[in-house]
C-alpha cells in the first residue's frame, strides 16, 4: 500500500491522507479523535452496506459516544431541510463543539455534512472521507460546503475546512461504472487546467481509470488531490482568481445538471460543460484546432450517454448561466481555454456563439 500524506496550512491545519486499504485513523491522528466526546458518521442511505462497514473500520469509535445519520441519495441530500435535520439530530443528541462529524460518501454527503459542521454551534470539527472517484479528486477536498436552493446548485454555502481528509481508494471498488465515468469528467478537467505532468498523468491513466483499474485510480486520485490541495492553499476563499480555475466547465455544467432535473450526474454535466468551454474557446479564436482536438478527445473517451430530452431548453440554460455566482453582474461569464493549463475569463459572450456551444455540448 502506498499512502500520500499532506499537511496544509489553510485558515487551519488540514491533514490529508490518500492511499488504499487504510485503517484506524484515530491511532494516526490521536489529537483529533481523543478529544472528541461524540462522533457522528454521516452517510448516503442509498450507498452499499460495505461502505458503512469500511468507514466504521477507518473510524472506530474508541471512547467517544457513536452515532450514525443517513442522508437521502445524491442531490436530495443537499437541501437546507436536510442540513437542519442533521443539525437538529446533533442538538438532540447533545453534540457540542468538542464533538466530531465524519462524512463518508460522495460529494453530496461531504458538501452537506461540511455545511452542517460549519453552522452547528458556529462551527465544529468534521472529517471528509470521500467515497466516490469524483469526491476523492475534488469535492471532498478544499473546504467548500454547500446546499442547493430551488434547484440551483450550491447557492447557499460556506468555507469550512475539514480537519482531516481521508481518500481511501478501496471505497471505489463498489462504485458503479456510471459514477466512475462521472468522476472522470472532473478528471478530464484537471488535464485542462493543470500543469504538464498532471495532464500527462491523466492522459496516460484515463482509460484504465474508467475501467476501474486500482492502480490508475490511486495514481489519478493522488495527482489531482495533491494539485487541488496546493492550489486551494494559495487561494482558500476563492478571492485571487487562482482557485477559480477549478470551475472550468462548471458554469455551463451546473446549468446542464439543473436542466436535467437529477438525471445527469455532476461529473457528466461538468464534462459537457468542458466541451461547451472548448467550443467557445475555439470559436472565439483562443484555442487552436490541434489543441482543441486533443482536449476534446479526452471528453470523447468518456463515452457519455445521450443527455435527457428535458435538458435541452436553451432559454432556461441562458437564465441559469446568468444567475451563476461567478457572473458578477455580466449577462454571462465563462472560463475559456487558451492552451492546456492557460485559462481566461470571457464575459457577455454573444447569443449565437452560446447556442453553437450549447448544441455541440449536448450532441
Ligand atoms: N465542494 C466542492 O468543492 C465540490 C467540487 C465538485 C463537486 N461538488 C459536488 O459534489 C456532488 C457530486 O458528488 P458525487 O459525484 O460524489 O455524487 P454523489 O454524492 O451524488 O454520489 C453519487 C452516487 O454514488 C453512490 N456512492 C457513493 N459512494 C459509493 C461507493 N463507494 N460505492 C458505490 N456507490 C457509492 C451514492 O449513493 C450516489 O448514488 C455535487 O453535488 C457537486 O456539486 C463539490
Amino acid at each position: 500500500m502506498k499512502t500520500f500524506n499532506f499537511t496544509v496550512k489553510y485558515s487551519r491545519t488540514v491533514y490529508a491522507v490518500i492511499g488504499r486499504d487504510m485503517s484506524d485513523m484515530p491511532s494516526q491522528f490521536p489529537a483529533l479523535f481523543s478529544g472528541a466526546d461524540k462522533l457522528c458518521l454521516v452517510t448516503d442511505g442509498a450507498a452499499p452496506r460495505s461502505l458503512k462497514a469500511r468507514a466504521a473500520a477507518l473510524f472506530p469509535p474508541g471512547k467517544a459516544e457513536y452515532f450514525t445519520f443517513a442522508l437521502p441519495a445524491s442531490e436530495k441530500a443537499k437541501t437546507p431541510d436536510q442540513a437542519w435535520k442533521l443539525c437538529s439530530f446533533l442538538f438532540l443528541k447533545g453534540f457540542s463543539r468538542d464533538s466530531l462529524l465524519i462524512a463518508a460518501g460522495g460529494g453530496a454527503v461531504t458538501d452537506l455534512t461540511g455545511f452542517a459542521a460549519s453552522v452547528y454551534m458556529r462551527g465544529i470539527n468534521w472529517i471528509s472521507a470521500p467515497t466516490t472517484f469524483l469526491a476523492q479528486i475534488d469535492a471532498g477536498l478544499g473546504g467548500k460546503t454547500a446546499v442547493n436552493l430551488r434547484g440551483a446548485k450550491n447557492v447557499v454555502g460556506t468555507f469550512h475546512q475539514p480537519a482531516l481528509a481521508v481518500c481511501d481508494t478501496a471505497f471505489l471498488d463498489s462504485l458503479p461504472h456510471a459514477e466512475l465515468r462521472s468522476g472522470a469528467g472532473e478528471l478530464v478537467k484537471y488535464a485542462m487546467i493543470g500543469p504538464g505532468p498532471l495532464r500527462r498523468a491523466v492522459e496516460k491513466n484515463l482509460s484504465k481509470a474508467l475501467a476501474g483499474d486500482e492502480s490508475a485510480l490511486t495514481t489519478c486520485t493522488a495527482a489531482c488531490a495533491a494539485y487541488k490541495i496546493k492550489l486551494v492553499a494559495k487561494d482558500e476563499r476563492d478571492e485571487t482568481g487562482l482557485r477559480e480555475r477549478l470551475n472550468l466547465g462548471h458554469t455551463a455544467g451546473h446549468a446542464f445538471e439543473a436542466l436535467a432535473g437529477g438525471r445527469m450526474p455532476h461529473g457528466e454535466a461538468v464534462a459537457r460543460g468542458l466541451r461547451f468551454a472548448l467550443i467557445l474557446s475555439a470559436r472565439t479564436g483562443r484555442l487552436p484546432g490541434p489543441a482543441f482536438k486533443k482536449l476534446d478527445a479526452l471528453i470523447t473517451a468518456l463515452r457519455l450517454p445521450s443527455p435527457p430530452e428535458l435538458g435541452r431548453d436553451f432559454r432556461k440554460f441562458l437564465a441559469l448561466v446568468s444567475m451563476d455566482k461567478k457572473a458578477r453582474g455580466a449577462h454571462n461569464r465563462f472560463l475559456l481555454v487558451n492552451a492546456p493549463g492557460r485559462l481566461e475569463a470571457a464575459e457577455n459572450v454573444k447569443m449565437a456563439l452560446l447556442k453553437k456551444a450549447f448544441d455541440g455540448a449536448l450532441k
